[in-house]
């Protein structure tokens, strides 16, 4: 392989990065279609019951309102019939906007004022009057427990895990055990983009559609489905994304409700949410798990009991995968696991950034730090002790897993060995100081994918694939994946994603879409090449090179092997190949597909966290002034982008340790902090020193490019880092995320 300096493994700076500063990348609400009208989203302000009537003449007066669209007035579509199931396959009925007069949850959508201007459509809403009848509803996440269940229709990774030996009998004859509740308080989704959508319509009808989502052929086929169009009648574009993690997975209301109004006005139409509407869709669910762990006297341990609740709506049956991370990575010869959902009258639960790991791998961490200290170990020691080189609960061996590794060079980096073991001890002036560590694991999962690659007259590669680039680098990284399997400096690269035209690729998320869409473009590229140098052995015109065996593509010129002619440009070859442009799509398919159960070996990220913490200690204030993240996730294209990945997701964490909860008022069954006043992410000032090291993982089997994907891992781990610095600088334990000053 030729090594070219803009390739894979290179610190590429991003490409897009140039169009976002500079204002020139566009999101889905800086679209202006000529005759747009602007909708404005009325929601409900009871949590279950039904509208009685809608008092719409003051709002109708408001001048430039076109149209107040509303369950008894909307065009009548396929979405309103049928059982619709959406890309996320959550069993249940999910949510139709404006079906009918019932209402299932508070903030649901009851009406859409349509206006010439934004501030005519804000001021009308403000106006329009609906009553209610109230039924009675239940939000409280404890009372809900009472009535939760094992939904029978289940994705398979969701059924809770095959019991190992006798947990319970090991529990009760060991002679170290703790046991506890932990919970996670529910989080929103805050991008810097709030979710928006602009329909624009064409003049015979046709709409392309510009939605902020993670997937625009998922949204593509679900409004063709929803809204019985023919496909070709509906396109989707997101070239941009400012910001995503799990809430542009599924269509969220704004984008139905803008397609349904283009429909009825057959105008385009955009809606943006407010950030108050943005606490009105898909939350990280409120979670408790109960978790019980014995051990010998040596730090063995013995038994592994977990029983997780998650909540989810009363229409659909939500998921989370909270409950086996402990069991998969850690030797244990005892282990059972319980999951069940709490129905509560709310919307529905869902993903948000390593959903089901973020919840599940830091509270078990959490619990693996009493254990350790009911043992007398040191927390590293405890895990070392412990560790399990296969997929423990499904008893699979791992494509790899370089955790030992990076638990120690983790450990060296953050001076681990320079620590106390008792808590309290040590302090500097009124602030105690603490250390802590947790490991991390997240699925490396790889989809089939298609790209197309293309090579112009001008002798430039463009890549068209149908991903998304949530400001995650997929821009940047492949571009570095067709640099250096086509051998191309990367400017002369062009990148086409967003657009649900271009060759298919599944929604970004899961942390996949670097090895899957990686590996779709390097055998598009590979494949490019080898067309190219076939039409150039066929060609009867190219001076020394037609039927001539070793030309080699290098640098974006063609060399003959033996040095004897001059390169030839990528022009010039296309012009003796008689083409004016070559070609090619390809689909990487490595037949890893499938759920675990199906696959020889497990496949997971893994990552070793370590903290510091400052406790000031009579204001109860925390200071994270230290993490070290020691990540092995395979390959790295980029170290520059796969550590912007992981230092973002440890700032979330931080906020899910220290900051982030969305409360509810039961009475009413909202959440109440829905504005950055109320609801708290960390701010610049929060975050001190944060260092992420990439640990060497060579990793054949795990996708066609060794890739395992960056996303998510550093989730997953760094809450329970956090929160087992404050146990060791304060001495006092504390089992619900988030610890705020007043617990
Ligand atoms: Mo992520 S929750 O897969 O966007």
């Amino acid at each position: 392989m030729n090594q070219i300096s803009t390739g894979i493994g290179q610190p590429v700076s991003r490409i897009d990065g140039k169009a976002k500063v500079t204002g020139q990348a566009r999101y889905a609400a800086e679209i202006h279609p000529p005759g747009m009208v602007y909708g404005f989203v009325v929601n409900s302000p009871i949590a279950r019951g039904r509208i009685e009537a809608i008092h719409d003449e003051a709002a109708r007066a408001v001048p430039g309102v076109v149209e107040i669209m509303t369950h008894r007035n909307r065009p009548h579509t396929a979405l309103f019939e049928k059982s619709y199931m959406d890309g996320l396959g959550v069993p249940g009925q999910p949510y139709r906007p404006l079906h009918d007069e019932k209402v299932e949850f508070n903030g649901q959508p009851v009406a859409v004022v349509l206006a010439e201007t934004f501030e005519a459509a804000r001021e009308a809403a403000m106006l329009l009057e609906v009553d209610y009848q109230r039924w009675p509803h239940n939000a409280d996440f404890e009372a809900a427990a009472y009535q939760k269940y094992m939904p029978s229709k289940t994705r398979s990774n969701y059924v809770p895990p095959k019991s190992r030996g006798d947990a319970r009998a090991a529990y009760a004859f060991s002679p170290i055990k703790i046991s506890g509740q932990y919970h996670l308080a529910p989080e929103h989704h805050n991008p810097m983009e709030m979710h928006a959508t602009t329909v624009v319509r064409g003049d015979d009808g046709e709409l392309t559609v510009w939605d902020k989502t993670q997937g625009p052929q998922a949204i593509q086929a679900y409004l063709a489905s929803a809204l019985s169009l023919r496909k070709g009648k509906v396109s989707v574009m997101n070239p941009y994304v400012g910001g995503a993690f799990g809430s542009g997975l599924r269509a969220q209301y704004n984008v139905f409700l803008a397609a349904l109004g283009s429909l009825m006005l057959e105008r385009s139409v955009r809606i943006m949410l407010t950030r108050p509407q943005m606490f009105t869709h898909v939350f990280r669910p409120e979670a408790s798990m109960e978790i019980a762990l014995a051990a010998d006297t040596d730090g063995t341990l013995q038994s592994i009991i977990v029983d997780g609740v998650t909540d989810t709506s009363r229409f659909e049956h939500n998921m989370e995968n909270i409950v086996p991370w402990g069991l998969i990575n850690y030797k244990c010869p005892n282990a059972t696991a319980d999951y069940k959902v709490a129905p509560r009258d709310t919307y529905t639960s869902s993903d948000m950034r390593a959903p089901g790991a973020a919840t599940g791998v830091n509270l078990f961490e959490m619990a693996i730090d009493e254990i350790a200290y009911a043992c007398e170990m040191d927390p590293l020691a405890f895990r070392l002790h412990n560790y399990s080189d296969i997929d423990a609960m499904h008893d699979m061996k791992l494509t790899s897993k370089a955790l030992r590794e990076a638990l120690a060079e983790g450990a060296e980096r953050f001076g681990w060995a320079q620590r106390s073991m008792a808590p309290r001890s040590m302090r500097e002036g009124r602030e105690l100081i603490g250390w802590g560590m947790a490991t991390g694991i997240w699925d490396a999962m790889f989809s089939p994918t298609s790209a197309r690659a293309t090579l112009t007259a001008n002798g430039r590669l463009r890549i068209s694939i149908a991903a998304s680039d949530i400001g995650t680098g997929t821009y940047t990284i492949l571009a570095q994946a067709a640099s250096e399997a086509f051998s191309m400096p990367i400017d002369r690269i062009e990148i086409e994603l967003g657009d649900s035209t271009l060759p298919e690729c599944p929604t970004e998320g899961g942390s996949w879409t670097a090895a899957s869409a990686g590996a779709a473009v390097w055998q598009a590229c590979q494949s490019l090449r080898d067309d190219l140098l076939h039409a150039l052995r066929k060609a009867h015109d190219a001076p020394g090179w037609s039927r001539k065996d070793g030309v080699i593509l290098r640098d974006g010129e063609l060399h003959a092997e033996d040095g004897a002619q001059t390169p030839l440009t990528l022009e010039a070859a296309l012009r003796f190949a008689g083409k004016s442009v070559l070609e090619v799509e390809e689909t990487a398919k490595p037949g890893l597909r499938g759920t675990i159960s199906q696959m020889r070996k497990a496949r997971f990220t893994h990552s070793a966290v370590f903290c510091e913490v400052r406790v000031d200690e009579e204001l109860g204030i925390v200071r994270v002034t230290r993490l070290v993240n020691a990540v092995a996730a395979g390959r790295i294209v980029n170290p520059k982008t796969a550590a912007s990945q992981v230092r973002g997701a440890m700032v979330m964490a931080t906020g899910m340790a220290l900051h982030e909860e969305s409360l509810m008022d039961e009475r009413v069954g909202r959440f109440m902090n829905h504005n950055f006043a109320e609801y708290h992410i960390p701010a610049h000032a929060d975050i001190q020193e944060m260092e992420v090291l990439f640990v060497e993982e060579k990793d054949k089997e795990v996708s066609p490019l060794g890739i395992k994907g960056v996303g998510e891992i550093g989730m997953c781990g760094t809450a329970a880092a956090i929160a087992n610095a404050i146990f060791h600088a304060t001495g006092q334990r504390h089992r619900n995320l988030p610890i705020t000053p007043g617990a």
